[in-house]
């Protein structure tokens, strides 16, 4: 179906650092089970997100807020692979253990399907799915979807070592471009899987936004795979975002090193500090770079000069801790059923299998 281009080489593809160092949208044949293509706003006439509009916007809000796309350059992306490492960060291994199993139930239901999942970083829980669907005997194919080209690369040769007959279709890109743009299935059935939690991202506003998103993206009778952490004790989760090895806060401060390169910055990281906490009445945790002095900082590409007060605190990230009732319904309300809820022994952290719904009639 794609052809290799012969004016794209391995090595521009293999030495990108982030989803800007891919320069073409051209699919690029790597080998020949990996295609991988960049999407860009340009090339999804829809979008008018201008690059770093959401910065500008963000850094004008009071508080000033910056959107979590922008922890994952090169370096973040590692810094979170860390992060599901540390013993407080209980939600990588909770998932990995309920995928563990419960993979094959979820293969057994949808049957032979394309898996395509948003934000694949290193795929390491996307595992327990493929092993599932290889151990049925249906063909393997995946199509990952991540803003860091070098993790995406990375990732999809070690799964190609791995599965020996699996096939990838990967795309550098944000969640919004690719659910506008994604390539046509080419299994009978397709699983859309947003694993991970990183729903808890985004507000409830955004989130309504981002399932219609998702309904629109999937045929009735296509599935949506969706990770959750859950709301408990806030003891638990402050500390899951305050580790004592410090590498939330090397996550967290590395947003402002990645905006100095992406846009011509010159924010002083030393300047500023950490700051995560739950905040109990919207259910969220909070996570902050809070300014230790009154500071100015520029991002030259965007033309943006930014004053920040001692002690001013800029959001850099919310993660939502859900209810499993509640989720249930706004799901149901955008045409994405729950048909299965899995859970662990504490539920802690709850994993839903979707059915979209077909088409509802038109509301007046
Ligand atoms: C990737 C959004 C799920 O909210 O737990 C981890 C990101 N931030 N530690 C989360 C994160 C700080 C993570 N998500």
């Amino acid at each position: 179906m794609q052809h290799s281009n012969s004016s794209e080489t391995i090595s521009s593809v293999s030495s990108a650092t982030s989803l800007y160092d891919f320069n073409s949208s051209t699919p690029v044949q790597i080998e020949e089970r990996l295609t991988i293509n960049l999407i860009q706003s340009s090339s999804v006439p829809e979008s008018n997100l201008e690059e770093g509009q959401d910065v500008i916007e963000g850094l004008s809000n009071r508080p000033k807020s910056l959107p979590p796309k922008y922890f994952y350059d090169e370096l973040g992306s590692q810094l979170f692979e860390q992060i599901c490492e540390l013993p407080e960060y209980y939600l990588t291994r909770t998932e990995a253990a309920i995928l563990q199993q419960y993979a094959g139930a979820i293969a057994q239901l949808t049957g032979p399907c394309e898996l395509v999942e948003l934000g694949s970083g290193s795929a390491t829980k996307t595992r327990l799915l493929l092993d599932a669907y290889q151990d049925y005997g249906y063909p393997l194919t995946y199509i990952p979807i991540d803003v860091s080209g070098s993790m995406l690369t990375e990732s999809a040769h070690q799964l190609l070592a791995t599965y020996s007959d699996l096939r990838i279709h990967g795309l550098v890109s944000t969640y919004e471009l690719a659910l506008a743009q994604l390539p046509p299935t080419t299994l009978p059935t397709r699983m859309l899987c947003f694993i991970g939690s990183s729903l808890g991202n985004l507000t409830p506003e955004a989130c309504d936004e981002f399932m219609t998103q998702v309904a629109a993206a999937l045929q009735p009778g296509e599935y949506f795979l969706l990770g959750v952490d859950l709301h408990k004790s806030d003891d638990l989760l402050e500390a899951a975002y305050n580790d004592s090895q410090g590498v939330t806060a090397k996550f967290n401060l590395n947003m402002l090193h990645h905006l100095n390169w992406r846009f011509q910055g010159n924010f002083d990281s030393n300047q500023f500090e950490h700051v995560a906490f739950y905040n109990q009445a919207k259910r969220q945790i909070e996570i902050y770079l809070k300014s230790l002095t009154s500071q100015v900082a520029t991002l030259r590409a965007l033309n943006l000069t930014v004053n920040f007060a001692a002690d001013e605190m800029l959001l850099s990230e919310i993660s939502r801790k859900f209810d499993l009732q509640a989720l249930t319904q706004t799901l149901q309300d955008h045409g994405l059923k729950p048909l299965k809820t899995f859970t662990d022994d504490k539920q802690w952290f709850g994993l839903l299998l979707c059915e979209r719904q077909d088409n509802q009639p038109e509301e007046q």
